[in-house]
């Protein structure tokens, strides 16, 4: 007999309360998980000790973790900052480098910040309506630019990419997205090698 979860299933979505008709499992995080991730860390454990905001939150809809299969979900990025640098996700390549994404975004303003394993770099808008399609290989983190609204974005990626969070997470992206003058801006990141000088 055939499972049901091999029948097709359709889900509401919308950039509003209820976000997903249907989701199996519930995301969260917090200032505290992202210790080293941002660039100013004196505004880090000062706004830490003050609150640990929540950053993100992610609902996604389970599926098995192989190839055929698309794992989707919904992610929501609140609005804030730490220092200047906008609240973002943590950011990852795909362990399996050769498996893309799609994200529609539904609410909100911000970007996709991009690179590859060789340093190539990309910054995409995003607004609602928008598409964007990141390509296999290209590491990608969402940041919220802002200042009120929640940035509501819908996922679809392949079951068997994987997440590789480490080198990111010991370097960061080669841009970072900051407020100047009440507007953003990309600046360099000075935690930031080239690929071929890190050890
Ligand atoms: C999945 C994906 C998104 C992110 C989510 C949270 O491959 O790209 O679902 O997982 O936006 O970001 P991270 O995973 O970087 O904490
Ligand atoms: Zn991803």
């Amino acid at each position: 007999m055939t499972h049901p979860i091999d029948r097709p299933f359709s889900f509401g979505l919308a950039a509003s309360s209820p976000l997903l008709e249907r989701y199996d499992n519930h995301l969260t995080r917090r200032l505290a998980s992202m210790a080293g991730y941002y660039l100013d860390s004196e505004a880090y454990t000062a706004q830490l000790a003050q609150e640990n905001s929540l950053v993100y939150e992610v609902y996604e809809i389970r599926r098995p973790e192989q190839a055929g299969e698309l794992l989707s979900g919904l992610s929501i990025l609140h609005p804030g900052k730490v220092g200047t640098e906008y609240f973002m996700t943590k950011g990852h390549f795909h362990a399996v480098l050769e498996t893309g994404e799609i994200y529609h975004c539904l609410n909100g303003r911000g970007a996709l910040v991009m690179e590859t394993p060789e340093g190539e770099w990309a910054v995409e808008a995003l607004h609602p309506g928008q598409v964007l399609y990141v390509p296999p290989r290209w590491a990608h983190r969402s940041v919220n630019t802002d200042p009120t609204e929640d940035l509501v974005t819908f996922f679809v990626y392949p079951g068997h990419a994987g997440h590789d969070y480490g080198t990111i997470e010991k370097f960061g992206f080669r841009k970072l997205l900051v407020e100047q003058d009440g507007q953003p801006i990309l600046l360099d990141n000075p935690r930031w090698h080239p690929p071929e000088t890190r050890r």
